[in-house]
């Protein structure tokens, strides 16, 4: 067989009893998890980004090729000045009509408007960026598979290492991001995917009520397929 080299899988079975017992736990701890847009200026320490960003590259990817860039930002200009961009992009969005009537209904539950304090507030944002194509040394394009399936995953990934180790961030999207890519310096292969400010909820922050579907409404086990009525016609 040619290509990698294989190593033995590092795998632990735990008792059905453990099993459940560690399934619940996680899904109550990640059930706790929340969006947050009113950040504390508290310090946080570089190595727990550096951590987060680690887990999150251990998601899978197309063909292994991991597309994806973290950039973390803590200096306080930076920041400063992806605020003003982000929200003069959000301002054209809820007051300038780039927002559909619907989408702008859609957002009212959640009370967000083009003001984002939190992105100078906050003491790191981390703006993950889709490789759209690798680079070889020679300049020359490598494919990448699946860049947007697996940069979403890191994302889930970064989300959940965040409000594992008792930080809190958002998923923000400021659309157009390309001013991302430009005042971060990347290059013309990476695309901005989403911002994450991270650090402590401010004291007494508030979140919207919202409720999240029921697991009747999100899985469907084993749904009744005829296999005489989905095969091939002959
Ligand atoms: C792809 C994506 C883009 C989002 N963009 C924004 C955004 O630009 N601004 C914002 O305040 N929240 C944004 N959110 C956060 C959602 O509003 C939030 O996840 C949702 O309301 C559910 O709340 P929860 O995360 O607290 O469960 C985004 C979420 C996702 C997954």
């Amino acid at each position: 067989m040619s290509g990698s080299a294989f190593l033995p899988l590092h795998f632990e079975r735990h008792a059905p009893s453990e099993m459940l017992a560690r399934a619940e736990s996680y899904h109550l701890e990640m059930e706790r998890r929340r969006s947050v847009r009113h950040f504390s200026a508290d310090q946080v320490p570089r190595r727990l980004i550096e951590l987060a960003i680690l887990t999150a590259s251990s998601a899978p990817s197309g063909a292994h090729r991991q597309p994806w860039r973290f950039v973390a930002v803590s200096d306080p200009r930076a920041k400063a000045a992806i605020r003003t961009a982000a929200e003069q992009e959000e301002r054209e969005f809820y007051e300038g009509g780039r927002a559909t009537e619907a989408w702008k209904e859609a957002l009212k539950p959640l009370g967000t408007d083009w003001n984002k304090p939190y992105l100078e507030t906050a003491p790191w944002i981390v703006v993950l960026f889709e490789e759209l194509y690798g680079v070889e040394p020679d300049g020359s394009r490598r494919t990448h598979y699946y860049t947007k399936e697996s940069t979403g995953m890191a994302a889930g990934l970064f989300l959940a290492a965040v409000h594992r180790m008792g930080l809190a961030t958002l998923t923000h999207t400021p659309s157009p991001m390309g001013f991302l890519a430009r005042l971060l310096g990347r290059p013309q292969n990476e695309r901005p995917f989403v911002q994450f400010p991270v650090g402590y909820p401010a004291r007494g922050a508030r979140v919207p009520d919202l409720r999240r579907k029921s697991l009747e409404e999100v899985a469907i086990f084993d749904p009744l397929v005829d296999p005489e009525s989905s095969a091939a016609p002959r």
